[in-house]
């Protein structure tokens, strides 16, 4: 052996050495749901497996759950943090709920974690189909609660992407009393006629920004809920759904502002709703201000723009008197596409605080079919359109 090919030698070893103990480091932030007694057979309960893998992954900054391909029954499971830094939920197989009606708020949540990432190309399947029989009556199934597939509480910092959600048994995705969440390129499919399974829910929330998700489902595609800051919506397919809607709002004491919304780039189509701001009659004061509709294309939607402040499901409220939700500074921007009904622009504000600062440019949504111009219908609103639009005014 001679002196100069000693050299490369050594500096091979180094570098083997080196990737095995950078490989060595990344197993060991890894933790596979099947080395934690996890058993993809679609009917051995993994509650306790994820937990414990979760719990693990949590100890790590940087720490992995790993969910491979498979099909794991899940019962339900709260993953709570805080943990000690940054960590990853990755689902590359699929996590199944239980067939049977769960009766409380969230199947899988994520609570008090800074830092997640949920990524992979797996699906959340929540088997809902046995619930859906009941969510008809609006107030939801016989227990009354509200349950979401995948539920974030007090998650900041952190991120959802790549994963399909399907089936829910009610909301899909729920965002509760988070900050800084990005989720962007998911998948959320449910059947047109699966009550009260909307897309993605967002309450008490600021800056959430949502980008490049197709959602059809039987409710609507994205709600935003009282005290919604910042939020901000693009690159959305939506339909079959009931469109993208701010509201319910007003049906609770004390509800907080809702406040810097923009909703651009987004196609509706076969949507019972497009664009939707809805309040309850009567209803305690709040405000709704600063929002942004833009660059929504409808095709063929139901009622493609409405202000509602006399929503009431069912029947299901006195209708003495009226909503105190102030909805101000509303711009629709570039909304065009086609309605399945003549009057596409419905403007309804409360008699007691009429909306102000309501304005339409860029508007051009004609009738499915025929191609006839639509009607837009206000009450107790000056709405402005600006430019050439259609419809050309209130009526
Ligand atoms: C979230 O990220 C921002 C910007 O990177 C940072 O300033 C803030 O402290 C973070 N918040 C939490 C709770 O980690
Ligand atoms: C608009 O949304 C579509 C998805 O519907 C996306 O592919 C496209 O990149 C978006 N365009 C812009 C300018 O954001
Ligand atoms: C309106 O909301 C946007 C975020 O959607 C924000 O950037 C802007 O500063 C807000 N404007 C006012 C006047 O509050």
């Amino acid at each position: 052996m001679d002196s100069n090919s000693v050299f490369p030698r050594i500096s091979l070893l180094v570098f083997l050495f080196i990737c095995a103990a950078y490989n060595a480091v990344n197993a060991v932030n890894v933790f596979n749901i099947r080395d934690n007694n996890g058993i993809p057979d679609g009917k051995t309960d993994n509650s306790q497996a994820l937990l414990s893998t979760w719990e693990k992954a949590c100890k790590v900054d940087g720490g992995t759950v790993l969910v491979p391909s498979g099909i794991y029954y899940v019962k339900s499971a709260l993953l709570q943090g805080p943990c000690i830094g940054q960590t990853i939920f990755s689902v590359m197989g699929t996590l199944m709920a239980s067939a049977s009606p769960l009766t409380q708020e969230s199947w899988i949540e994520f609570n008090q974690v800074d830092g997640l990432s949920i990524t992979g190309n797996g699906v959340f399947d929540g088997q809902g189909s046995s619930t859906w029989a009941h969510n008809g009556n609006h107030n939801a199934k016989a227990s009354s609660t509200c349950t979401a597939s995948l539920k974030l509480k007090f998650v900041r910092n952190s991120s959802i992407e790549g994963i399909t959600s399907k089936n829910s048994e009610m909301f899909h995705l729920h965002v509760n009393n988070c900050d800084g969440i990005v989720i962007s390129h998911m998948s959320i499919l449910a059947p047109i006629d699966s009550p009260n399974t909307d897309g993605i829910h967002v309450s008490s929330s600021n800056n959430v920004r949502i980008s490049n998700v197709n959602i059809a489902t039987g409710d609507d595609c994205i709600s935003l809920g009282p005290g919604t800051t910042n939020i901000d919506i693009s690159g959305i397919t939506c339909g079959p759904g009931h469109g993208i809607s701010i509201g319910s709002l007003g049906k609770y004491p004390d509800e907080k502002d809702v406040a810097g919304i923009t909703v651009t780039n987004c196609t509706l189509s076969n949507t019972l709703n497009g664009v939707r701001i809805k309040t309850w009659a009567p209803s305690p004061p709040s405000i709704v201000s600063n929002v942004t509709f833009q660059d929504i294309l409808l095709k063929n939607a139901d009622n493609p723009v409405i202000i509602d402040q006399q929503y009431c499901p069912s029947n299901s409220c006195s209708h003495q008197g009226d909503s105190r939700v102030q909805i101000k500074d509303v711009k629709f921007v570039n909304i065009h596409g086609s309605s399945s009904i003549p009057d596409a622009v419905n403007v309804v504000c409360s008699k007691s605080m009429p909306c102000q600062g309501i304005e339409f440019s860029g508007l051009n949504i004609i009738m499915n079919g025929n191609g006839q111009p639509t009607t837009a219908t206000c009450s107790n609103v000056n709405a402005d359109f600006l430019g050439n639009t259609v419809p050309t005014h209130c009526s």
